[in-house]
């Protein structure tokens, strides 16, 4: 009876399971350099207002969607509304996309595990990352296969595959319950060894100084309200499906503001590492931070491996507690995000689990391991992510929100719902943060995105983007024809009414 949804096993699991997804490469290598270089300590503020006015709010819209509906985001909205069923397929499309490159930078990190028990690297990190590793070409030199990087992508996929495969609450939950806290324990060990770095006050000095003069540009707020779509993981299906497993008496909007609070006690805390150990690379190098590498595939693959090399003690055990977080936290967030198609097909086509994950799941894994793992990965892999994030997950979160709470004016209905089983009562505050606030800094992010991506010279750091833009824009399009193809041949087909619990 493929009616019948599985739920979460507890509370403690569901919302770790939430957290997993939330907690990823967006806290450990995008937070700190976003913060530092967005006025330091003084962004906090715009940071903390994006969290309350824009996360917090569309988590609960989120939660509240898949736990009314009891569907995948498809199916949740056609029971929504007829004419919304694309907009889920669109958060699906976005999830295949993120989901196939994802993937290999976890395979990437679990490779540098291993390097750094020996700094197989040796002496110059940049050269061996770029020449030796990946021997990165540009984005259409098709042709080399790099086999150890497919390996290594392949048990990913396997993995992951088999989490999801095992289902809701005996894989997604069990497998949440085990690695999150072991996430901490990782991180933890990490962040002290860290601390105790010569350099490191140095290094939290130029995190924290805060620049007041920064928040007064409209820069720094959009910077901040990006950080924040992104490193929740909202807006593009995950937390209606998540949401979708919920029991029907589940604290909604308590369970929000623990998962956004956990991931931002996750950044605070990853900034604190990255630039002790910045400070100290610094003071060892005589470079200033500013000049190194502090964000991104840069920060991970060259400054940290550069940073390794200096340590003068335990060396190889620093380096696996870093590339070993990297994988853990990237890979709750992948399994997160593939099971959003998943569970898609699943409940549309009234599949069995282990049939979508066999098609679906294993239709990701061999796109995956055909384009990535070859001299071309890295660049199809950043312009990949730069296009869906900025063109795709960008576009698809406002159109949803302008369509439930505008055209279809259901605010209420979702308010009411949320309400009655939450402790903490959402009302005009929530309407006017995910109804105009968050529309209005979508729209202003996007409009900047677009004008400097079409203005980019070839001194730009937009210049690659720039340069691919065909391909990009075929990414990003693709998806939104994906979505209205899926939805369009659906179109007479009806989802059955939600069962109720
Ligand atoms: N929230 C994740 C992070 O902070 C981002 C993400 C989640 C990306 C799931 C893809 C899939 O890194
Ligand atoms: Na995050």
């Amino acid at each position: 009876e493929p009616n019948v949804r599985e739920n979460w096993g507890s509370r403690l699991g569901f919302i770790l399971a939430a957290v997993g997804s939330a907690l990823g490469l967006g806290n450990i290598w995008r937070f700190p350099g976003v913060a530092y270089e967005n006025g330091g300590g003084a962004f906090l503020i715009p940071y903390l207002v994006a969290l309350c006015t824009a996360g917090i709010p569309l988590l609960i819209l989120e939660f509240t969607i898949g736990r009314r509906f009891r569907g995948s985001a498809p199916v949740a909205f056609r029971r929504l509304n007829k004419n919304t069923e694309f907009i889920g397929w669109w958060q699906v499309a976005i999830s295949l996309v993120i989901g196939v490159y994802y993937a290999v930078i976890i395979a990437w990190a679990a490779w540098y595990a291993y390097f750094s028990l020996e700094q197989q690297w040796g002496q110059d990190p940049a050269t061996f990352l770029m020449v030796d590793f990946l021997e990165a070409g540009g984005l259409y030199d098709f042709g080399t296969w790099l086999p150890g990087l497919a390996v290594a992508l392949a048990l990913v996929w396997v993995a992951t595959l088999a989490v999801i495969g095992a289902g809701v609450k005996k894989g997604i939950e069990a497998t949440s319950k085990i690695f999150i806290p072991l996430l901490v324990v990782l991180f933890g060990a990490l962040l002290v060894q860290s601390l105790t770095l010569d350099g490191a006050v140095d290094g939290l000095n130029a995190f924290f100084t805060p620049d007041w003069e920064a928040i007064r540009g409209p820069q720094v707020w959009l910077a901040a309200y990006a950080q924040i779509f992104f490193t929740l993981s909202v807006g593009f299906g995950i937390m209606i499906t998540y949401g979708s497993y919920l029991k029907r008496k589940s604290d909604i909007t308590t369970s929000a503001w623990t998962v956004g609070m956990s991931n931002s006690f996750g950044e605070i805390l990853a900034g604190i590492a990255v630039f002790s150990v910045l400070g100290f690379l610094a003071l060892e190098t005589g470079v200033p931070i500013d000049e190194q590498s502090y964000q991104g595939v840069g920060l991970a693959f060259i400054a940290f491996p550069a940073i390794i090399n200096t340590l003068p003690y335990l060396a190889g055990l620093f380096g696996v507690l870093f590339f070993v977080s990297l994988v853990v936290a990237g890979w709750a967030s992948l399994i997160s995000v593939v099971e959003v198609p998943v569970a898609a097909f699943e409940d549309r086509f009234g599949w069995s689990r282990k049939k979508t994950v066999a098609i679906i799941g294993g239709g990701m894994a061999v796109v995956s391991l055909v384009l990535f793992p070859t001299v071309n990965g890295l660049m199809v892999l950043d312009v990949t992510d730069h296009f869906i994030n900025n063109y795709g997950i960008a576009v698809a979160a406002p159109v949803a929100i302008i369509a439930v709470v505008w055209i279809l004016w259901r605010w209420q209905e979702l308010r009411d719902d949320a309400n009655a089983t939450s402790s903490f009562k959402i009302g005009p505050i929530w309407f006017t943060c995910l109804g105009v606030i968050t529309p209005l800094a979508l729209a202003v992010i996007l409009f900047f995105n677009v004008r400097d991506l079409l203005a980019a010279g070839p001194d730009s750091p937009l210049a690659d983007y720039h340069e691919y833009q065909a391909f990009g824009w075929a990414v990003a399009g693709g998806s939104l024809a994906f979505a209205l193809i899926m939805a369009l041949v659906l179109r007479r087909r009806e989802v059955p009414p939600a069962v109720p619990e």
